[in-house]
């Protein structure tokens, strides 16, 4: 009985590493070498190819090595088996930082500073609203929303919420669904998004989108952050708003086509700040001390956790 590491773009040396030390009895096999397809009783992935988990007549469950599961559903070939994701603290606290960090560099106009030193100019600006002034509104209200919207609101920041299903979170403005959507961004200064990708939510961060969006706010216009995926937004639609005024700033750590191509006006756009898909980052330690797990407990009888509904994508 072995595990399957399947990824692409990163380094499977590094996981095998992890995943021997915990899990010393059980054969770890790599797709760049001969294995017996018959033995695969577990996979862990991370944008595998096309078509490379077809034909493994054991096979008992998936692991996804992020968060998310859209790398696995574009697999028009991908076994019919339970599929598991990654929760873990490890994960939501690294996520919860990105969004706390670039929210707050965005009401303390930290780009603005960086732009300035070099000219060594002193604009001592006092046009400084204050976080409880500032609407943020979090797309997604799952295991890294929740976490986002807890620590935004530690940090001071008017916070609301907009998911699928309606939430009642202490103190916090949710708003759900398609209708829930126009008062949700009518009240947002800041949207950030940490929307799963599926084909509900492809496309959703496009113009319409976008001119909803409070214009009446202290920061003088809205600002843009996705951490969620890059099939979320309309590239083109975000940069006519920035354009156009209408939209203030955005930063993407995702993007329509990973690596984001040199040629992408984003790289270039003053008001765009670009990370590379690394809010938050799978940790080889803990990410392969939770799949360990998962897997002993399987081994166990015992049910799996964190699974996902192939029928709703996430
Ligand atoms: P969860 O599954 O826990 O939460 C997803 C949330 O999105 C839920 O609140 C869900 O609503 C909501 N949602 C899903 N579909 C819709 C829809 N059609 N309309 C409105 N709301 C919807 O996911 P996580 O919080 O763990 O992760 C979110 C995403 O973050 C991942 O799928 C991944 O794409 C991204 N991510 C990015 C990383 C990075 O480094 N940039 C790292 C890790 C994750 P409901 O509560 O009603 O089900
Ligand atoms: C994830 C990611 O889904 O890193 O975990 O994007």
């Amino acid at each position: 009985m072995s595990l399957l590491l399947a990824m692409t773009g990163w380094h499977v040396e590094d996981w095998r590493a992890r995943f021997k030390a915990l899990l010393p009895d059980m054969p770890i096999v790599t797709l760049g070498e001969p294995f017996d397809r018959r033995s695969v009783h577990y996979v862990a992935s991370w944008k595998h190819p096309e078509g490379s988990l077809a034909g493994l007549p054991n096979l008992a469950a998936v692991f996804s090595l992020g968060a998310g599961v859209d790398h696995l559903f574009a697999d028009t070939r991908l076994p019919d088996v339970p599929i598991a994701r990654v929760v873990d603290p490890d994960l939501t606290t690294r996520m919860s930082e990105y969004i706390v960090l670039h929210c707050l560099m965005i009401l303390r106009q930290q780009r603005r500073y960086d732009a300035q030193q070099p000219q060594k100019s002193w604009d001592d600006d006092r046009n400084q609203p204050a976080a409880r002034s500032v609407r943020v509104g979090v797309m997604g209200l799952g295991e890294l929303g929740q976490d986002a919207v807890h620590k935004l609101k530690v940090m001071g920041f008017d916070v609301a919420g907009w998911s699928r299903s309606p939430k009642a979170i202490d103190g916090l403005a949710s708003f759900s669904g398609s209708e829930g959507m126009a008062s949700f961004l009518a009240r947002t200064d800041i949207l950030v998004s940490l929307l799963p990708l599926t084909p509900e939510t492809r496309g959703t961060i496009n113009a319409t989108l976008l001119a909803g969006l409070a214009q009446d706010g202290r920061l003088g216009g809205p600002f843009l952050v996705n951490a969620g995926r890059g099939g979320l937004q309309v590239e083109a639609d975000i940069l006519a708003a920035l354009d156009a005024g209408t939209l203030k700033g955005a930063t993407l750590d995702v993007f329509e086509t990973e690596p984001l191509p040199a040629e992408s006006r984003l790289w270039t756009h003053p008001a765009v700040t670009v990370t590379p898909h690394n809010a938050a980052m799978s940790e080889p330690e803990a990410v392969a001390t939770l799949i360990s797990a998962q897997i002993r407990r399987l081994e166990a009888g015992e049910p799996l956790e964190h699974v996902v509904d192939p029928a709703r994508g996430y």
